[in-house]
């Protein structure tokens, strides 16, 4: 079974690519809205909240993980293999999939993501290793104003304030490093004009396949698990799966 996690909702952006590449794929999604947002805390906390988010998985069956938030990337440090007895190709992140993906090319790449992504460098750092400089957006404030339902003129306000003093045109990709902002990739559009957007969601399920197809192939069961209940949750929940077929739990 495939662990999915992330602070809340941006990690469906993240599953619906998966179950698109793998739908026989059981697939375990945490949700850890209660300590939503990931985006603002600091690495010590975004550490134990990584570790304890796996091992929920892990008790509950997870036999892979797939982390599908950008915010803990910088915490997915190897001593969690051994700490966690994850192997490299049973965990699965947002980082090496998107700077993959920009491996050929010459386009010049606006990285937009939460104040931990950007601060934590790792994403700076990983296409300086292809060759890359990238300019970079900390947007405080976004993902957890798509979590907790802001209306769509405050998600606005709050893109339009982050984007002042930024050239758009001097950028030919914007790269949507959090996977919360794809669920509002209009809403960018909207403000910013028609500028190429990325979602990493796909490379993402791409590499989920390359490395757990055929190990994990199941029933194509999925399971929603909560820390707190959110209504706003479980209405993207619908519209992704409108069929049903899932079963959710509120942890307490
Ligand atoms: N969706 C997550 C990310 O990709 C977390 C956003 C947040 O909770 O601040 O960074």
């Amino acid at each position: 079974m495939i662990g999915i996690f992330d602070s809340g909702s941006g990690g469906l952006t993240v599953l619906r690519e998966v179950r698109e590449q793998m739908p026989s794929a059981d697939i375990l999604y945490f949700g850890d809205i209660k300590n939503a947002p990931y985006g603002s805390k600091s690495t010590a906390e975004l550490g134990m909240l990584t570790a304890s988010a796996i091992r929920l998985l892990q008790a509950r069956g997870a036999t892979s993980i797939v982390s599908a938030c950008n915010s803990v990337s910088a915490s997915l440090a190897v001593s969690l293999f051994d700490a966690l007895s994850l192997t490299p190709d049973s965990l699965i992140e947002m980082v090496g999939p998107t700077v993959s993906s920009f491996k050929e090319s010459p386009a010049r790449l606006l990285l937009a993501a939460t104040p931990a992504t950007i601060g934590s460098e790792i994403y700076q750092n990983a296409f300086r290793m292809i060759g890359k400089e990238v300019g970079t957006l900390a947007i405080p404030d976004l993902a957890s104003a798509i979590e907790f339902g802001s209306s769509e003129e405050e998600i606005e306000r709050i893109i339009r304030d982050a984007f002042v003093g930024v050239r758009v045109g001097d950028f030919d990709v914007i790269v949507l490093a959090c996977t919360h902002y794809p669920l509002v990739a209009r809403l960018f559009e909207r403000v910013l004009g028609p500028v190429p957007l990325y979602d990493p969601a796909r490379a993402v399920g791409e590499r989920v396949k390359r490395h757990l197809w055929p190990r994990e192939v199941a029933d194509g069961m999925i399971r929603f698990i909560v820390s707190k209940d959110s209504q706003y949750f479980r209405d993207r929940v619908t519209t992704l799966l409108p069929e049903g077929g899932y079963s959710f739990e509120v942890l307490d």
